[in-house]
């Protein structure tokens, strides 16, 4: 869908370096976090092991071994962490609700702690002014549910159905907007296929049947929130799409391929009711897709509010000739080695991204945000859209005044905002804009090693500190104009 030819054709002054420009009026400016991330306190109040906790603490998983078994301590700190969204301006919250909290292993008895420290946390961030934006499901799986199956598995599916009725009975009479899941996509893949994610299983037809079961609990999942919630919130998922690249003649198959397991496997069956008949054909070798059931595409097009979308950095593929040495680079997520791919693996390779990048190696271009809101404004007309991720690790360095001038964070927040005001400009329906992350936090497979926040936290003392980055978006937040 987006290919280089595409990038040239649009996109005008290259830097997208603009400050000034005006945002619409009620665009929502907010900021991100995730519940393993953050929250710590992993064993308190009745929370069950998720699988990120096993995997956390299998030796060789997570860079030095770190765990989110502490995190920022959020868990604790929920009032002055709200105080300081408020000092921000935050127009929104977006966060996840740990499912070991509420069901410690996945189903039946709900765990009243649990319901009540998200119950507080909303609670709060109305007090405040602050729209609460829930994700039901970012990456924290009871392990008993894996113990079962984990999401290849369909019962999975069928407990999430039960988890979201609880929540929606909790919270829904006072969330803004319910998420079903954050990226699907990491959840299948990495977790099922190529391994780097809990719960770190290589098994490509699993992944598939992950991607199915997934798509499955996102639409059984609105269904029970829409039956149960008592206000009048808003609906949406969050996907990482891949915005693909190639560097030469001859590669549409490769993009065509990529664009299939990454992106259209989960929009077509979520706003179409169908999975894409050439997906099914490329992984028949892995599948034959014998879990879809009757009636599943029906349950999974679930009509939606909003349609999230994270977005860090492109990926470049090409056909891959079978002799040359088979490069392997897709920046975000790694996951470009063993069985990412199911059916396309050893077809597809991804090559080097042009730079300049972030400390995570990814690849910085806002011009594949532009070009993406397009791609799904054009594919998907009629359907809002939501920023729910955007940011950049750096290393950054407090300087001996305990500020953190962090000027090349800016400088990426400065260009992704310029690249989605020209997609708003270009008539797409962009509604907000959450900024990955509010804090620096625990950044899965990379630890404590990797800071996105907006706010430093210091991971000895847990203090808090806002960054320069976070006083140039609590500016942009508060008067809806691009600052210097
Ligand atoms: C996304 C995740 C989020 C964070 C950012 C950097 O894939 O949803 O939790 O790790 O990447």
């Amino acid at each position: 869908m987006n290919t280089v030819t595409e990038l040239h054709t649009h996109g005008g002054a290259a830097d997208y370096r603009d400050h000034g420009l005006i945002f619409p009026r009620g665009f929502v400016f907010g900021s991100a976090t995730a519940s393993y991330q953050v929250e710590g306190a992993f064993d308190e109040d009745g929370r069950g092991p998720s699988i990120w906790d096993t995997f956390s603490k299998t030796p060789g998983k997570v860079w030095n071994g770190d765990t989110g078994d502490v995190a920022c301590d959020h868990y604790h700190r929920q009032g002055a962490d709200l105080d300081l969204m408020k000092e921000l301006g935050l127009g929104a919250y977006r966060f996840s609700i740990a499912w070991p909290r509420i069901q410690p292993t996945g189903t039946g008895a709900v765990n009243q702690p649990g319901v009540d420290f998200y119950s507080r946390l909303v609670d709060g961030l109305l007090e405040r002014g602050i729209r609460p934006v829930a994700t039901l499901y970012h990456w924290d799986l009871p392990q008993a549910l894996e113990d079962a199956g984990g999401w290849p598995a369909r019962g999975t599916a069928d407990a999430f159905e039960e988890y979201a009725a609880i929540m929606g009975r909790a919270l829904g009479d006072r969330v803004h907007t319910w998420t079903t899941l954050n990226e699907p996509w990491c959840s299948a893949y990495l977790g099922y296929g190529q391994g780097g994610h809990a719960p770190g299983r290589h098994e490509p037809a699993a992944a598939l049947a992950a991607v199915h079961h997934l798509n499955l609990a996102h639409g059984r999942g609105l269904q029970a929130l829409r039956a149960t919630s008592a206000g009048d919130p808003e609906y949406s998922v969050t996907l990482n799409f891949h915005v693909l690249r190639t560097d030469g003649p001859g590669n549409d198959d490769a993009i065509r391929r990529i664009d299939g397991l990454a992106n259209r496997v989960f929009t077509h069956p979520m706003l179409r009711g169908e999975y894409p008949a050439d997906v099914i054909a490329d992984t028949a070798a892995v599948t034959d897709w014998e879990f879809v059931k009757d009636g599943d595409l029906d349950a999974v097009c679930q009509p939606i509010d909003v349609l999230g979308v994270n977005y860090y950095s492109t990926a470049t593929v090409r056909l891959w000739d079978g002799t040359s040495p088979r490069q392997q680079n897709d920046g975000h997520k790694g996951a470009s080695d063993g069985t990412a791919w199911p059916g396309s693996h050893e077809l597809v390779e991804f090559v080097e991204q042009p730079g300049p990048f972030t400390a995570m190696g990814w690849n910085i271009a806002p011009d594949g945000l532009e070009n993406l809101l397009m791609s799904l404004h054009e594919q998907f007309p009629h359907q809002p859209l939501m920023v729910t991720e955007n940011g950049a690790a750096f290393d950054d360095v407090v300087a001996a005044d305990g500020s953190v001038p962090d000027a090349d964070r800016i400088d990426y927040l400065r260009r992704h905002f310029t690249a989605a005001h020209r997609a708003l400009s270009r008539g797409v329906d962009l509604r907000g804009y959450f900024v990955w992350s509010l804090l620096d936090n625990f950044e899965w497979g990379y630890g404590y090693a990797k800071r996105f926040g907006i706010v430093r936290v210091d991971f000895d003392t847990l203090e808090r500190a806002v960054k320069d980055s976070g006083r140039w978006y609590s500016r942009l937040a508060t008067t809806g104009v691009l600052p210097e």
